[in-house]
């Protein structure tokens, strides 16, 4: 190896998207071909750069990758080197900081940066590796279009995409059996994917985190839809939205992931009142990992390769510290600290929310 070789890392972390194989695909043949630098693909996310676990990614490993869901590098929401699970003699589950071990493998494999592809873990990760001394380029990931700093995550289109094609697909037999059909969607502590999707299905109530609903305006609105003659109503609620009494619906509590919390469940609770309330028959569908799976739409593929040939660059110039993000149509870098703030959440005066009231969709609250 010439001392002047580029050698950069790619890794994906957290919950997988579809669009992370064109990231991938992008950083790796931007970094050949502009560069002639050398990448090697870190499997499993922070746990292959804990336990050492890296290939060369050759130029025939990333082809033909574009369209095809999940990632090839595979990808692991425990991996936190300062929060990471090890398992202890007597079988129990301990939580260690073993982040000198993702350092020292960084260094052992004489990388001058490392793309790490994934949300906001993934970029408080970045943060903290940075600050340590390991040169990092975000790329912002994730179905539920949280991370801050960005306009937009890649992987989000495509879920959104899947809620409105299973709206649509919902809302015929709802209408055969003049049932109220609700549909629960991801989006962790946000809304955008129950907007989104909700807005593109034409759904009559939507329940995000960001805006509190009364059990009151939900039953109302199901029995005006009656009243009216429309004797169905379809429901997007989002997993993370809040029932009235503030709590959310919490599926399982694993503390060896980066977020302990998996949330799950509010379908089937809104369900269940609606129908003891209303006495219309109710039923629920939770679209869970159906909106992860698949091939990326066109537009995240587009956002994928932007991102993954900007990444590149930034990489191979050793410009670390930053992550990559769209803001007003063009792709900008921004410090890292600039995207580990807070969630970046619905604005309930934003303009969709105040457009899907305008055609008569409720949130619940009014
Ligand atoms: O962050 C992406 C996401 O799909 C969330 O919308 C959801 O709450 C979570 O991951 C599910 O995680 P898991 O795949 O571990 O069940």
């Amino acid at each position: 190896m010439s001392r002047n070789e580029k050698r950069i890392g790619v890794l994906t972390g957290g919950g997988d998207c579809p669009g992370l194989n064109g990231v991938i695909r992008a950083v790796t043949k931007t970094a050949q071909n502009e560069y002639g630098a050398t990448v090697l693909g870190i499997e499993d996310g922070f746990e292959g750069l804990v336990e050492g676990r890296a290939h060369e990614l050759s130029h025939r490993e990333v082809s033909g990758i574009l369209g095809l869901g999940g990632t090839i590098l595979g990808s692991s929401n425990k991996g936190d080197p300062w929060h990471y699970p090890v398992e202890a003699s007597g079988g129990q589950i301990e939580i260690h900081d073993v982040a000198f071990k993702a350092i020292r493998n960084f260094q052992r494999w004489r990388l001058d940066c490392l793309v790490a592809i994934g949300g906001d873990g993934t970029m408080q990760i970045a943060r903290r590796l940075q600050d340590a001394g390991v040169p990092i380029v975000g790329v912002p990931k994730t179905i539920d279009n949280d991370v801050p700093g960005t306009d937009v995550t890649f992987g989000f289109d495509s879920a959104v995409s899947v809620v409105c094609e299973a709206i649509d697909r919902l809302a015929t037999t709802a209408s055969s059996h003049h049932r109220v059909m609700v549909v629960e969607v991801m989006g962790r502590y946000a809304g955008w994917i129950a907007l989104m999707g909700g807005v593109s299905g034409g759904a009559d109530l939507i329940l995000i985190p960001e805006i509190a609903f009364t059990w009151e305006c939900v039953f109302r609105k199901v029995n005006e839809r009656q009243t009216q003659g429309k004797r169905f109503t379809m429901i997007c609620v989002a997993e993370g939205a809040k029932l009235p009494d503030g709590t959310q619906v919490i599926q399982q509590i694993d503390p060896r992931r980066t977020d302990a919390k998996r949330l799950g469940g509010v379908g089937a609770q809104i369900a269940q009142q609606i129908e003891s309330a209303t006495g219309h028959e109710t039923r629920v569908t939770v679209l869970g990992h159906l909106q992860r799976g698949g091939p990326p739409t066109s537009a995240d593929r587009v956002l994928a390769t932007r991102y993954g040939a900007a990444a590149s660059r930034h990489a191979c110039q050793g410009q670390g510290g930053i992550m990559v993000a769209l803001r007003h149509g063009s792709i900008i870098a921004l410090p890292l600290a600039e995207a580990t703030g807070a969630l970046r959440t619905v604005n309930p005066d934003h303009d969709l929310v105040s457009a899907a009231r305008a055609v008569g969709t409720s949130f619940g609250d009014a």
